[in-house]
């Protein structure tokens, strides 16, 4: 598929999703991301392809929604346009999601990382929720995931007073999982994402939906899903694929069924 904003390539079984608008710092218009969310799904699709990366360049993962296509608009065209609900199809992402942060990652930017599975900064990132400098506030979930991710104190100084967090104040709050070189943010992040890509497919997305269900159900409803989705797994080949291989010392060959 041609897009004009988004760059796709595949690494193993690794889909990579690039932000290309460097100019505009990969502010993310509509269409951008109405074409991130089309690679992405159809990365979601592709058996082929068993987790998924998305970046944007060493500068800017992504400056935040983009400020000029909405200076003008009115609630009506907020409510019409499916611009917001994109980063829920981001969220519906059934496959592992990483986000590889290099240098700006800011409203709409912060909030579409916080939205995949697991964040890689480069040693640059900044993670920022500038919105209250605009009159308005975070609308893609940034109130939300900063809250689940760093707790109340430091998402209110964020999103109160732009304060605004290095790659390694974000990884000592729980907000990413790694800091990596700058100069190499790619390839660290392609290695993480080699190993989940290689393994269990089915398990995978189970895993995922569990973890998610945190966010959406009280406890007893979510151990409830997690135990349904456990038992389901007995009904898959990899499951028995899995035991037998660890039985017989020797390695798994995942079908994904
Ligand atoms: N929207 C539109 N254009 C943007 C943009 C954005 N979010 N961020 C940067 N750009 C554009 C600039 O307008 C500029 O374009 P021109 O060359 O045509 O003037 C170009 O990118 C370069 O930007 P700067 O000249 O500002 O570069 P800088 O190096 O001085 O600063 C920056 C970089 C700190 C990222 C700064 O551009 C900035 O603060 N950007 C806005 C960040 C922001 O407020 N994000 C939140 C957006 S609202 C949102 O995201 C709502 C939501 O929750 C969904």
């Amino acid at each position: 598929m041609d897009y004009k904003y988004v760059l796709t390539s595949k690494n193993g079984r690794v889909g990579i999703v690039q932000l290309n608008r460097p100019k505009a710092y990969n502010a993310l218009s509509p269409a951008l991301m109405k074409e991130a969310v089309d690679a992405l799904q159809a990365f979601d699709r592709d058996e082929s392809v068993g987790c998924i990366v998305i970046t944007g360049n060493e500068k800017a993962f992504a400056a935040g929604a983009d400020i000029k296509e909405m200076q003008t608009a009115v609630p009506t065209d907020m409510l019409n346009n499916p611009f917001i609900g994109y980063w829920d199809d981001v969220q519906k992402i059934s496959k592992p999601l990483i986000a590889a942060v290099s240098g700006f990652a800011l409203g709409g930017g912060c909030e579409l990382a916080m939205t995949c599975d697991m964040i890689v900064a480069s040693d640059t990132a900044v993670f920022g929720q500038p919105e209250i400098n605009l009159g308005v506030i975070p609308g893609a979930g940034g109130t939300q995931r900063l809250t689940h991710a760093i707790g109340k104190a430091l998402a209110m100084e964020m999103v109160l007073n732009d304060r605004r967090l290095s790659a390694e104040e974000a990884a000592h709050y729980g907000l990413v999982n790694k800091v990596v070189p700058v100069e190499t943010f790619i390839e660290e992040t392609l290695k993480i994402a080699d190993k989940i890509a290689n393994r269990a497919p089915i398990a995978l997305k189970m895993a995922k939906e569990a973890i998610n269900a945190v966010y959406e159900m009280p406890l007893q409803a979510s151990l409830a899903h997690e135990r349904r989705l456990f038992y389901l797994l007995f009904s898959t080949a990899d499951q028995k694929e899995g035991m037998d291989a660890f039985v017989n010392k020797r390695k798994a060959e995942w079908s994904g069924r």
